[in-house]
């Protein structure tokens, strides 16, 4: 049920590293009907950030600090992700909204504790950063596809390859973010979902190598992955995820129905429509990271937030469906490191 529209909804954001930063500017400067008025993060030079960069002057140290303040309606999570399901719970607990950034949680039984948390607050938003669903290109495949342009879908493919990090930032990120899959095809996983309207997996069998960032045996990740999923209703699934790209971004998706097929971003996104030709060369410059590639959805992803807060809307079928993508990325990373195909009751 829609509740009357409420007022500004006050927003108070815990972790101001990588993401927590781009939320933060977007929360502050881009939305309608909320504001950024509290910060948490235990480093101090990200509370600075906070209070010079943005005004923020309410910044706290800790996560249960700002829980406690009574005018954050609503919290924002953007901190590592082994640390979600308990913040969430926290957040619930303390009786806020909740956004926090992918994925849900790293295993079904803390997915199981948030969904119970949220069950205790039947009023409340809670929210998880799938922003491809506020992207352009992706909404408009969707469109296509429910339109029944494409006929019956049978395939997707979708792959999620990050440009080669220079600087270790991997290999340190690593160790919390729940692999590759985890971390990188939970994205995809969310959009196969959303693309079949929920359709159940039946098996998935995955390979992975470490082609360029061997350290990252230290935690059993890989840098160079796929993964197949058969979903019910024969659509064959691929996704393939990576550290390695040498030409930027590439977050692409293509579905094969049996009328048409629909693809966007396979290659990576040019930065402009020009090319320039010189020494026998074609340059294109394109997208570096998925900051420049999705950072309009980045923003309505934030207002579709607030929105939902305002509204009433408490997001529940979307707080499922961010459980169904943990449980597929689960089984994407057993069957990677135990070499076997994972099937599903
Ligand atoms: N939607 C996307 O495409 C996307 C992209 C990048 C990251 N992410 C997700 O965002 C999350 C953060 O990633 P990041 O790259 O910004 O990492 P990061 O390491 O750059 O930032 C983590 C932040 O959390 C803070 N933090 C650490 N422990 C804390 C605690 N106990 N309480 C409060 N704050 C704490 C750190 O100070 C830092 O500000 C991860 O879950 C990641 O999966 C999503």
């Amino acid at each position: 049920m829609r509740h009357e529209m409420s007022n500004t909804v006050k927003v108070g954001i815990v972790g101001l590293g990588r993401i927590g930063k781009n939320h933060a500017r977007n929360l502050a400067r881009r939305v309608r009907g909320g504001e950024l008025i509290a910060g948490a993060s235990p480093v101090a030079a990200e509370r600075e950030w906070a209070r010079t960069e943005l005004g923020i002057t309410k910044l706290y140290e800790t996560m249960g600090d700002l829980l406690a303040d009574k005018e954050v309606d609503a919290v924002w999570l953007a901190t590592p992700t082994s640390f979600h399901a308990d913040q969430i719970v926290a957040a619930l607990e303390a009786g806020k909204h909740v956004f926090c950034e992918k994925p849900l949680a790293l295993t079904l039984e803390e997915c199981k504790r948030v969904l119970n948390a949220a069950e205790k607050q039947p009023n409340v938003t809670v929210m998880v950063g799938f922003m491809r669903r506020y992207d352009p290109a992706y909404v408009e495949a969707k469109r296509r596809l429910d339109n029944g342009d494409l006929g019956k879908l049978f395939r997707l493919h979708c792959a999620s390859l990050d440009a080669i990090d220079t600087n270790g930032f991997f290999v340190q990120f690593a160790p919390t973010s729940g692999g590759l899959f985890l971390d990188c095809s939970i994205h995809d996983i969310d959009v196969a979902l959303w693309m079949t309207n929920g359709a159940k997996p039946v098996s998935v069998s995955a390979t992975g190598i470490r082609a360029m960032y061997p350290d990252l045996a230290a935690c059993h990740d890989v840098d160079t992955a796929t993964a197949t999923v058969l979903f019910e209703n024969d659509i064959l699934a691929t996704f393939h995820a990576s550290r390695t790209s040498h030409h930027g971004d590439e977050t692409s998706l293509q579905l094969v129905g049996t009328q048409s097929s629909v693809s966007l971003g396979v290659g990576g996104t040019p930065t402009s429509e020009v090319n320039v030709q010189k020494g026998n060369a074609n340059h294109c410059a394109m997208v570096v990271d998925f900051f420049a590639r999705f950072e309009q959805a980045f923003v309505v992803e934030a207002q579709a937030f607030i929105d939902a807060v305002r509204n009433g809307d408490t997001m529940r079928d979307r707080l499922l469906e961010a459980r169904d993508a943990t449980r597929i990325g689960v089984a994407m990373r057993e069957a990677l490191e135990q070499k076997k195909i994972v099937t599903f009751e």
